[in-house]
């Protein structure tokens, strides 16, 4: 019988592009998405793209009876679970809303899955339970510390899953630990648009080289990194995409709890990914150094050995891809799904 994945969250940005990629890798997929923080156009775009149509349940990832009507129609066979809220900096302003989305959500689809039998999960946490890395590049036995809420719930859902897996070790549960996926899909007709001021540093930097906004803020520029500005591991959300297909060969294997990075192993800092973006733009893109933010770190960067060796899998698009396909999907859709 052929696999179905359901994928909460599928609607969002990591969501939609890992549904095209399963969908091209012929799996049969199920949505669940609220809508909260995505636009039901970004699945038309994927069904489009891929010629394929597939089931999508509009609803909250914490209705458990949703859920279990979920399992029981479409059969599924494993869950990709993207569903939760991401800003770091909400977070600390909105606390309780994050824990309520992301562990809730959790802890239901958790509940439900035991109760239906499907033991197959892939978990999307993030390079921020590393908090400030003494050593780098980062392996996956790095010692763990958050400085805020939402790395808290990704902190907490990686603790849930290891405490579900000692008291039952039919599960099969792989954390995937994202570094900074940017980009979007070559055809520039899906990618990440932000709702308000972007967090994240790329989609800020097309919104200044497309005239949306003045300037870009760079946060400090006295780090101890080459150029003195803060250094990242980014990665094509493609290339992300593919590693959650590489990392569903861990169900295969009868049952276990694994934690992968996903990232390229290659830091770039706030000023190459300006200067990067301005070549594929053709333009300057103006910036200003601003001072440090509070919990800012220097640098992080993944050892992605673990990845490679085990799944299979090494992100392929370097950065002249990633800003090309960032520019081109600002470019073509200055206000995202909206048109
Ligand atoms: N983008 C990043 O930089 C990054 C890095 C590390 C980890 N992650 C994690 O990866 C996952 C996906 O991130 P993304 O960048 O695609 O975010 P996103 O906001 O674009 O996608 C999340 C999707 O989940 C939906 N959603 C949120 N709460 C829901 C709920 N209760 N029920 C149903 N749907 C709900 C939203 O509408 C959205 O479509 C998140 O868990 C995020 O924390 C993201």
């Amino acid at each position: 019988m052929a696999e179905t994945i359901l994928v909460t969250g599928g609607a969002g940005y990591i969501g939609s592009h890992t549904v095209l990629e399963l969908l091209e890798t012929s799996h049969r997929v199920v949505v669940l998405d609220n809508f909260s923080n995505s636009h039901p156009k970004s699945l038309e775009v994927v069904k489009e793209l891929t010629g394929q149509a597939f089931p999508v349940y509009v609803g909250d990832v914490r209705d458990k009876g949703l859920l279990e009507q979920i399992f029981q129609k479409e059969e599924v066979t494993g869950v990709i679970h993207f569903a939760g809220f991401k800003a770091v900096g909400e977070s600390s302003q909105i606390p309780l809303a994050y824990y309520d989305n992301n562990l809730v959500g959790l802890l239901h689809l958790l509940e439900v899955m035991q109760s239906v039998g499907c033991r197959n999960l892939i978990f999307s946490s993030s390079a921020t339970v590393y908090g400030d890395p003494q050593e780098l590049p980062l392996t996956e036995t790095a010692p763990l510390s958050v400085t805020n809420p939402y790395g808290r719930t990704k902190l907490m859902g990686e603790e849930i899953l290891r405490d579900l897996f000692a008291a039952d070790g039919s599960w099969n549960l792989v954390i995937l630990r994202y570094f900074n996926p940017i980009g979007a899909h070559p055809s520039g007709r899906l990618g990440e648009h932000p709702q308000g001021i972007p967090s994240n540093l790329v989609p800020y930097i097309t919104q200044v080289a497309c005239g949306l906004r003045d300037h870009v803020r760079v946060f400090g520029d006295n780090y101890a990194t080459p150029d003195g500005t803060g250094v990242r591991d980014y990665i094509h959300i493609q290339d992300l995409s593919r590693g959650h297909v590489a990392a569903m060969k861990r169900w295969a294997t009868g049952s276990g709890l694994s934690v992968y990075n996903l990232g390229t192993g290659q830091g770039y800092s706030v000023l190459e990914m300006i200067r990067g973006l301005s070549q594929t733009a053709g333009q300057e893109i103006p910036y200003q150094i601003y001072s440090r933010r509070p919990g800012d770190i220097a640098a992080c960067y993944a050892d992605p050995t673990k990845a490679r060796e085990e799944l299979g899998w090494e992100a392929q698009l370097g950065l002249e891809e990633m800003c090309r396909h960032a520019w081109k999907w600002q470019r073509l859709n200055p206000n995202g799904f909206q048109d």
